[in-house]
């Protein structure tokens, strides 16, 4: 089950085609995942990370199978999460005295997951090194907020590896293991997604930590993250695209979102586009009915946007639950330097437009004046207004 990365670093970890949602059911996983962990063999013997608890007894009877679990020297815990952190108990239980290096917060999160506060922790911080033997050395980089509080890389000199753990990741399966092996429309688009839905928030932090890296001027022939591709061939373009997505990324792309009682929110909708393309032939325009698409995906198109477009009828004086849900996770993941309007039916009082601009200027967006409130169902005056909606988002 090893496989090789470089020289006496192997891969050790659990590639899962069957897995859907991640983080609950708050991610969607449309081409499987993978955790990714990583077994050093230099004159010390290093286990870098390990994989989800149902996995666990797997990793360590693979493991075992692989070496002798007491010639571990070492265990570094990159990242306390539970998908990378879930076979610890069981390892542990075998080997319960070999040193766990990770930070000061991963302890908290270790101990508070797991209630072994006996496990034998060596807190590290960026700059902190570990010798391997054979000349080689793991340096510790803290990431904190990338993207947990006790989130941490650890690079490996001589090989010049990166472990990266989430930063530069992909829920994507690749049995292959490379990125120069994946599919890479799949491979780009999942990495997409994957910053987009849970890096976002924190991409002040990316641009910073990116720039203290480069600044190291360290060597990287291998980005090895613990979910998808390991990044073999040219591994800084991950690095470079992460800081472009960092900075208020976005392409020349609108994105209208909606959903619909009885279709009348859904022909604004579609007109909206209608509009765009007509007015602006080069701008790409997706239209999604919340409430049938992926979050996920819909969130990964609003990333790439420049502005969008929110619609929802009005229903108990506020908006659908479908599209008060999809606002709550967009306001989670703090977009930047987008332009929004919105737009919907009602039959009777009519707050929806109101609603929908009071929470997507709570989400960071600039919200434009135009707007389609329209009374029953849009006839041709009310459905000519999107043309001033398209303007303005265009503008
Ligand atoms: Fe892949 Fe934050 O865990």
């Amino acid at each position: 089950m090893k496989r090789n990365i470089k020289n006496n670093v192997y891969w050790v970890g659990k590639i899962d085609w069957e897995l859907e949602t991640f983080h609950g059911d708050d991610y969607s996983v449309s081409n499987g995942s993978s955790q990714n962990a990583y077994l050093i063999k230099e004159e010390k013997t290093v286990l870098i990370d390990t994989v989800w608890t149902p996995h666990a007894a797997e990793f360590v009877d693979n493991l075992a199978s692989e070496i002798d679990l007491e010639s571990i020297d070492y265990i570094i815990a990159n990242h306390g999460e539970v998908d990378h952190s879930g076979a610890l108990p069981a390892l542990m239980a075998r080997i319960p005295n070999t040193p766990i290096y990770c930070t000061a917060n991963a302890v908290k999160s270790l101990v508070g997951q797991f209630h072994h506060p006996e496990w034998n922790f060596k807190v590290v911080k960026t700059g902190d090194t570990l010798d391997i033997g054979n000349g080689k050395q793991l340096v510790f980089v803290e990431m904190p907020m990338l993207h947990w509080p006790d989130s941490m890389a650890t690079y490996m000199t001589g090989d010049n590896i990166l472990f990266s753990n989430d930063a530069f990741g992909q829920h994507f399966a690749v049995e292959e293991l490379f990125n120069d092996k994946a599919d890479p429309c799949l491979l780009w688009a999942e990495a997409m997604k994957y910053y987009a839905n849970i890096l976002n928030p924190f991409s002040p932090l990316v641009k910073k930590k990116i720039d203290e890296i480069l600044a190291l001027n360290l060597t990287i022939d291998i980005i090895a993250p613990s979910h998808g591709a390991i990044w073999r061939e040219d591994p800084l373009q991950i690095v470079h695209k992460y800081y472009e997505w960092s900075q208020a990324y976005q392409t020349d792309q609108i994105t209208i979102a909606y959903d619909t009682m009885w279709e009348g929110t859904t022909k604004i909708a579609h007109r909206i586009a209608d509009e765009i393309a007509r007015l602006s032939p080069d701008t790409r325009v997706k239209v999604f009915n919340i409430a049938r698409g992926d979050k996920n995906d819909i969130m990964t198109e609003v990333f790439r946007s420049k502005a969008i477009a929110v619609g929802s009828p009005t229903v108990g004086n506020s908006i659908l639950s479908s599209v008060a849900g999809w606002l709550e996770f967009l306001h989670e993941l703090k977009f930047k330097n987008k332009k929004a309007a919105v737009f919907g039916c009602y039959g009777w009082s009519g707050e929806s437009t109101k609603v929908l601009r009071e929470r997507l200027t709570a989400a960071g967006l600039e919200v434009v004046e135009p707007e389609i409130k329209c009374n029953w169902n849009p006839d041709a005056d009310i459905l000519a207004e999107a043309t001033r909606i398209a303007e303005a988002l265009l503008r």
